[in-house]
């Protein structure tokens, strides 16, 4: 089973150092980018950030860029949420994220983080009338989470709700939530965190979204249960139904359901498609990866490396 993010190397920092990033307009080294100590963002987490892949394939020597239309879309939308203009439009944020890629080298499956941020260096708080900063770096990544089965638990932190914060937003404050509940569970010895709703409905993992299949229905938190609405969620519902012609019902989960169903899996774009064997020390079906969730698996996993010419429209070839 692959392990999760190990410490960092001083090769990794050097190397992380060195590489190009885009900051406020210009392209810069990471080393010389820079904020101050009372920069908003940083100290009251009011900042958006978006997480995109862009995935190696050794057998075509190509870096396919994964879904970026549809990340940027989402990360000007949030955007407006927090009050915030991002400075270029989805197809300028395309260009860049492609000339970084470049000019990093990127022939490894790569990271992209767009942040923008309240950037004033000032005591107090407020979302308007504000000075925004804005930011692309990358980074390479392997899995994010184990992909060969992985053992949860719910997490006793429930996932803020629309009445505190908006949680279909990539809002940076906001994972103050996420990081309470995967601590909780990797420091008790599982994988990840599921987390609930106020109500107790089933809503998503620390950083992905969660799909459960019980006698041949599939089923996933609905947005109105304060998921964040996933890019990868959404192009699994496509597939299923579009390729496996199997249809995906949106509604409320209740924490049991998830004891009974023959499948679970989670997903996102650190994440990618993540079988769950056990939760709460139950074993999920028989503790294997289901066979749904292994074709699903496999199909996401050919599309993304650019094996599969039927949805290249996903991709967006870097060299
Ligand atoms: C809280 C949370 N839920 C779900 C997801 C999955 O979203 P996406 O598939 O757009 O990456 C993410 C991001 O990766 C996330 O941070």
């Amino acid at each position: 089973m692959t392990q999760t993010a190990s410490a960092p190397t001083t090769d990794d920092a050097a190397r992380r150092d060195d590489s190009w990033i885009y900051f406020d307009g210009e392209y810069r080294r990471y080393r010389d980018a820079r904020i101050g100590l009372l920069t908003q963002g940083l100290n009251y987490g009011t900042g958006v950030f978006e997480g995109i892949r862009a995935y190696w394939s050794e057998e075509r020597g190509q870096l396919y860029g994964l879904w970026f239309p549809e990340h940027y879309r989402r990360f000007h939308q949030n955007a407006r949420v927090l009050q915030m203009r991002v400075p270029h439009s989805v197809e300028e944020l395309c260009a860049i994220t492609h000339e970084l890629l470049r000019r990093n080298g990127s022939r490894e499956t790569t990271y992209i983080r767009p942040l923008i941020f309240k950037s004033a260096e000032t005591i107090g708080f407020r979302l308007h009338d504000m000075p925004d900063s804005f930011a692309i770096a990358t980074a390479p990544m392997g899995d994010y989470v184990p992909t060969g089965g992985m053992r949860c638990m719910v997490s006793s932190w429930r996932r803020i709700d629309e009445s505190m914060a908006p949680p279909r937003t990539k809002c940076t404050g906001i994972y103050i939530n996420s990081a309470l509940a995967k601590s909780e569970a990797l420091q008790a010895g599982f994988d990840e965190a599921i987390m609930l709703t106020g109500a107790g409905h089933v809503c998503e993992g620390s950083g992905e979204n969660i799909f459960l299949i019980r006698g041949g229905v599939i089923s996933t938190p609905a947005p109105a249960d304060n998921i964040l609405e996933g890019i990868t969620r959404q192009g699994l519902i496509h597939l299923f139904r579009e390729e496996m012609g199997l249809d995906v019902v949106e509604r409320s989960i209740g924490r049991s359901e998830l004891y009974i169903a023959d499948e679970v899996f989670m997903c996102g774009t650190g994440a990618q498609v993540a079988p769950v064997v056990e939760i709460d020390r139950r074993t999920v079906g028989d503790g294997e990866p289901g066979p749904l969730t292994l074709r699903v698996q496999g199909l996401f996993h050919d599309i993304v490396t650019g094996a599969n010419p039927k949805y290249a429209e996903w991709l967006r070839p870097i060299w």
